[in-house]
């Protein structure tokens, strides 16, 4: 190959390089309705508010408060639970309701059911909801580690609480990486 020509083909490959880049998506198309889409957008949006409550409450060293924010915000029934905590429900309605909602799902569960939660959820894939039974079980998790600090926080109690975390924002990435709607 003459020298003009490697030029031309190493040029070609860098420029279809940067292109792949911006149109090698490969996520999985999730085909929903535009109110669903909506519905979903609006509710992602709402994951970055209670993100933002978190680090708040983590920067403070408010462990129960971080473990609300992984209990009712990002849990599982989180809909269900703040729409309680808006209505001005007491922690013991809210906790309540919370065991019962467990519950249920384990007796689901045992049924053999895989169907959990409502409204948008019961639109999307099986998988896509997989992967947010698993950001809800993230959350969960973090919140355990967070009920479990005692006293004045240390360095490990805060290092214990922010993997937690971490498993959280890392669940976003898994999703947004394998899923787009538009
Ligand atoms: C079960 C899958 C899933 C999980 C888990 C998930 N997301 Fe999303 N998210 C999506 C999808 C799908 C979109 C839309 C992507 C697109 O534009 O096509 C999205 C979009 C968003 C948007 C853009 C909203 C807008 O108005 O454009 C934000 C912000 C967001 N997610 C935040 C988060 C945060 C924060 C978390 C974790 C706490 C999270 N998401 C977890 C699937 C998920």
């Amino acid at each position: 190959m003459k020298i003009q020509g490697m030029l031309a083909a190493v040029a070609a490959l860098a420029f279809s390089g940067a292109v792949a880049t911006a149109q090698d998506d490969d996520r999985i198309m999730i085909d929903i309705d535009e109110a669903t889409q909506a519905q979903l957008l609006t509710s992602m949006r709402g994951l970055v508010v209670s993100l933002d409550k978190l680090m708040l409450a983590l920067s403070e060293g408010d462990f129960d408060a971080v473990a609300r924010v992984g209990e009712i915000d990002l849990g599982f029934g989180h809909s269900k639970l703040q729409a309680m905590v808006d209505a001005g429900a007491t922690d013991e309605e809210i906790l309540a309701r919370r065991e019962q909602m467990r519950a249920n799902r384990a007796a689901r569960a045992a049924g053999g059911g895989t169907k959990t939660g409502s409204g948008m959820g019961q639109k999307m894939p099986e998988d896509f909801r997989m992967f947010g039974q698993s950001m809800h079980m993230m959350a969960e998790d973090m919140a355990i580690a967070a009920r479990a600090v005692e006293g004045t926080p240390t360095a490990a109690d805060f290092q214990a609480v922010l993997q937690g975390v971490q498993a959280v924002t890392g669940s976003c990435v898994a999703c947004h990486n394998t899923y787009r709607i538009r």
